[in-house]
């Protein structure tokens, strides 16, 4: 099957991001035959290694693997610091290629690898989780989280281009493709509204052209604002919300999920502040259940989820920054009402939180 091409504008050089099943058998290979790099590094983790990798870098021109453990834990500088040691024990130079295979955990990291390397070197994104796709190995920005807080440390690194081979999500966990989800009813929110109705009458089918349809509205932020000075934040809907639930629950809820019910408590926190229509909540829950997201939470405290909130990266000098709706398609930045919001906000909380 022909693959879908798109092209990311607004960093240095446009980029190509490729979206079709077979990928990583024909085109990447092929792309990267046709450069002529001294050597090519496929970085990926200890599960996709044996899916994906190691018949990935036979296919290369003194292609090698190097594999580091599964898992956001282990997106640290100290894996950075093992990745350099293995691509230097290799005889890793200026012009070897750094191929990120994974999910957005490997992603950011190979990426952050390549950003850094010999000050730098060339970097292709391989992604193989759905978020990855439609998220994270879209704009450019890499890094590697710190104890004190998730990515923390990083850079803006281009790839040459990003291959979205969608045959391997044939064997991505099924939590881990609704958490990707949430990020495609996202895009759907903010920019594409005609998105959220495919997925209310035929469900993440064709996933292709699921894929395609959230890979644009990321294009098309980030080609606007690649530094998130401005429209890149409005990719954070359901974010600051998400982060605190992920956060105060010890990690036990994931990303997508925890994101799921932050856009819930943004369309109320939205209705609640007269930015939109009654309504739009409802609406938003719909298509959360329609691809089996949670819309609401149990047990935790909503104090301590606005504490969370409160700790979180986006608020800025005791401000913080919510992401909301004035109507599907159409986001907007809400700043510097913190001693307005408390309430409201503790209050949509409450409203969205069942009992243990
Ligand atoms: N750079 C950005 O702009 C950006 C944006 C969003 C998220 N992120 C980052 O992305 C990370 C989350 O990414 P994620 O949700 O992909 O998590 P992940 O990378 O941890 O992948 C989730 C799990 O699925 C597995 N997996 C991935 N693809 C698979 C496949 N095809 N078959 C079988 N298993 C597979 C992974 O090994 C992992 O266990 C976070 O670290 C987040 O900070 C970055
Ligand atoms: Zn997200």
């Amino acid at each position: 099957m022909a693959l879908k091409e798109l092209t990311v504008r607004g960093g240095t050089n446009p980029y190509p991001v490729f979206i079709g099943p077979g990928s990583l058998e024909h085109a990447l290979p092929e792309f990267v035959a046709a450069r002529g790099f001294s050597s090519v590094a496929v970085i990926t983790n200890a599960t996709l290694a044996p899916l994906y990798g190691e018949a990935l870098a036979d296919r290369l021109p003194n292609g090698f693997l190097i594999v580091v453990p599964d898992g956001e834990q282990y997106k640290t500088l100290d894996t950075v610091r093992a990745i350099y040691d293995q691509l230097l024990d290799a005889g890793a130079d200026r012009s070897t290629l750094v191929i990120g295979l994974g999910g957005g955990v490997m992603g950011d990291m190979a990426g952050f690898a390549a950003a850094s390397f010999m000050r730098g070197i060339a970097f292709v994104q391989a992604p193989t989780s759905l978020l990855a796709m439609v998220d994270a190995s879209i704009g450019g920005k890499v890094g590697v989280d710190l104890p004190q807080g998730k990515n923390l440390v990083g850079a803006f690194k281009d790839p040459l281009a990003v291959f979205a081979d969608t045959a391997t999500l044939s064997t991505l966990p099924e939590i881990e493709l609704r958490c990707g989800l949430a990020e495609v009813v996202k895009a759907g929110l903010i920019a594409d509204p005609p998105l959220l109705d495919h997925l209310e009458q035929h469900g993440p089918d064709p996933i292709d052209t699921i894929i395609e349809q959230a890979v644009k509205v990321k294009i098309d932020v980030v080609g606007q604002d690649r530094l998130e000075n401005g429209v890149r934040a409005h990719l954070n809907l359901g974010h600051t919300f998400g982060h605190a639930i992920e956060h105060v629950s010890g990690y036990a809820w994931k990303h997508g999920e925890g994101v799921a019910v932050g856009m819930v408590a943004a369309a109320r926190l939205s209705e609640r502040l007269n930015l939109c229509e009654t309504g739009l909540a409802d609406m938003v829950e719909q298509a959360l259940i329609g691809v089996n997201l949670p819309v609401r939470y149990r047990g935790l405290d909503p104090v301590a989820l606005w504490d969370a909130m409160r700790h979180d990266k986006k608020w800025r000098g005791g401000t913080v920054t919510f992401v909301l709706l004035e109507r599907v398609g159409q986001p907007v930045i809400v700043r510097d009402m913190v001693p307005v919001l408390q309430e409201d906000v503790i209050d949509v909380l409450a409203g969205l939180r069942e009992e243990a």
